[in-house]
């Protein structure tokens, strides 16, 4: 890991993601405590509390902290976050969507259960996660911001999938531009919320939420450029859930687009723009420098 000065540093994944346990237990509480049919509860929260790496809850967090705001006060965009991620993921393993059998190294909640229950668990996790917004950010205005924040992410998020699954492009449009129009929307725009959600959290001005974006805007492209190698360099056991799946649908990648060394040098590129945006921030953004250094080089 190259670090501002030009050293490496190595990263302490374990400090640098120990605040997502305190996201998973506030989802928890929340998901206990909400009156829900039992059968939903246990379909909630199998989805959004199965392990995954929260690098979504993890950006929030840390955008806070990254324009001077305490962590704790981001944590219902966090959990909000995680929740429209974990819906997303149900959706996109249906047998309609990808047809996945495995997620987070576990059966899918359709497999665990069946379609109906992983359709309204799905359904249920969207509208939880805006419930959360509006009953837990008390201040009104900065409620309003991250509810517009969060319904933008999710509507881009599923304009993302329709252009992965049911691909209307206009003729002429390079695969290249297609690529970046899917992954932008489907994967970009709940990581550019993150940012985004968190850095209002912590009172950021126009400046500084300018910057945050534009980081998240780099690392939300790269996450999925990332996504896309790993899918054809990984195992189904390393994953967790099933590689080499998007060659068998015939799904437009990087990989597909550019190779395997073009890909790598895009995730580069991401990655050194992602670090370009957070110049002049110091020491209070080192952990979203660390996490867009972890993104490019996770395995899983
Ligand atoms: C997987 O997301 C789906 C994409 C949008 C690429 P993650 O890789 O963040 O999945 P989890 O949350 O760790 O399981
Ligand atoms: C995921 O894209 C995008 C969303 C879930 C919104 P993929 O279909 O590539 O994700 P994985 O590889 O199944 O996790
Ligand atoms: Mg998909
Ligand atoms: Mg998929
Ligand atoms: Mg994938």
């Amino acid at each position: 890991m190259t670090n501002s000065t030009g050293t490496r540093a190595a990263i302490d994944l374990e400090a640098l993601t120990a605040p997502a346990s305190g996201v998973e237990d506030y989802l928890e509480r929340y998901l206990d405590e909400r009156a829900l049919p039992g059968n939903l509860r246990e379909a909630t929260k199998y989805a959004a509390l199965a392990p995954g790496k929260r690098m979504r809850p993890l950006l929030v967090l840390y955008s806070c902290r990254a324009v001077g705001g305490e962590m704790e006060a981001a944590m219902a965009p966090a959990a909000a976050i995680e929740m429209i991620h974990a819906f997303s993921l149900v959706h996109d393993d249906l047998p309609a969507m990808d047809d996945d059998d495995l997620r987070r190294g576990r059966p899918t909640l359709h497999v665990k259960t069946n379609e109906a229950m992983a359709i309204l668990a799905g359904d249920a996790l969207m509208g939880l996660a805006f419930e959360m917004l509006m009953t837990r950010v008390s201040d009104a205005e900065l409620a309003r911001a991250v509810l517009g924040e969060l319904a933008a992410g999710t509507n881009d998020m599923v304009a993302g999938q329709v252009y992965d699954t049911l691909p209307d492009f206009e003729e002429g449009i390079e695969p290249l531009e297609r690529l970046k129009a899917i992954h932008r929307h489907k994967t970009g725009a709940l990581i550019r919320a993150s940012c985004r959600m968190g850095a209002m959290m912590g009172g950021a001005d126009a400046g500084r939420l300018a910057s945050i974006t534009a980081y998240g805007e780099a690392i939300g492209l790269m996450f999925q450029v990332v996504d896309d190698l790993l899918d054809v360099t990984q195992t189904t056991e390393h994953l967790g859930k099933t590689a080499g799946k998007d060659i068998d649908q015939d799904k437009l990648t990087y990989p597909s687009v550019l190779g395997l060394d073009g890909t790598r040098g895009e995730v580069r590129r991401l990655s050194e723009l992602a670090h370009a945006s957070l110049e002049g921030f110091g020491e209070a953004a080192r952990p979203l420098r660390d996490l867009c250094d972890y993104m490019s080089i996770r395995t899983n």
